[in-house]
């Protein structure tokens, strides 16, 4: 592994610290929390094993984050299970300073969004090198239907983006990702409900109706919330 992305490893550890720090006070013995998916909610999972006798149990937004908190002895359980997200914690791929972002790179885009759409409180951990201006440098992923790829795929290129086929990927959903290139997103809530009514798209990684409401950024000099 590089020396920068042992760095940035580290940078991830230090804002899933932080967010098990900011979490703790509100947990009660029948909270659930909300996990998302990726490097960064895997930190986020280890903190999370250290404080599990303060909560009841957590939801996942994929199978192999059921399965990591599963092994680390927190009960898992089913979004439809549950009343109450008490909050959401999961990464992201970029985030603008709206708190609006990208998210699916690791394609658990539609179960992460429902479930921070269930969720009182919706937390994302960052390293700073997901900070943008502007959203759409990293493509944005697209979940589609899959016998929809096709057309979904010539509608993203008449909205100017470049789609790609995810290759050798399909969701939990049973599903395919479409990597959309070149597609700056200055208006992220337009975009989203554009690309959300495309027929034969599930849903898109722009979180834009669905913003963080905090987002937790790591830097060398330490942990700031934006
Ligand atoms: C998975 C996601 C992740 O949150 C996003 O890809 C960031 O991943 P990482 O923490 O590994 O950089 O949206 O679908």
């Amino acid at each position: 592994m590089s020396l920068k992305a042992r760095q940035q490893n580290i940078l991830k550890l230090q804002a899933a610290k932080a967010a098990v720090d900011l979490i703790r006070p509100k947990l009660s013995s029948d909270s659930i929390v909300g996990v998302g998916t990726g490097s960064t909610a895997n930190c986020f999972i280890d903190a999370l094993a250290e404080i599990k006798n303060h909560f009841d149990a957590a939801v996942a937004s994929s199978q192999s984050s059921a399965e990591r908190l599963s092994q680390l002895g927190i009960k898992v359980l089913e979004l439809n299970a549950v009343n109450e997200v008490l909050v959401y914690v999961d990464g992201a791929d970029e985030v603008d300073p709206n708190r609006a972002l990208i998210k699916g790179g690791g394609g658990a885009l539609t179960r992460e969004k429902i479930v921070a759409a269930s969720a009182q409180e919706f937390i994302c951990i960052v390293d700073e090198s997901k900070l943008v201006d502007m959203l759409g440098k990293f493509p944005l992923p697209v979940e589609v239907i899959p016998m929809a790829r096709g057309l979904v795929a010539r509608d993203l290129t008449a909205m100017g983006g470049q789609p790609i086929l995810r290759s050798g990927f399909s969701t939990d959903n049973g599903n395919l990702i479409l990597d959309v290139r070149e597609f700056l997103i200055p208006d992220p809530a337009a975009a989203e409900t554009a690309i959300n009514n495309l027929v034969g798209c599930v849903c898109n990684g722009i979180f834009a109706a669905q913003a963080a409401d905090q987002v937790i950024v790591a830097r060398p000099d330490g942990v700031t919330l934006l």
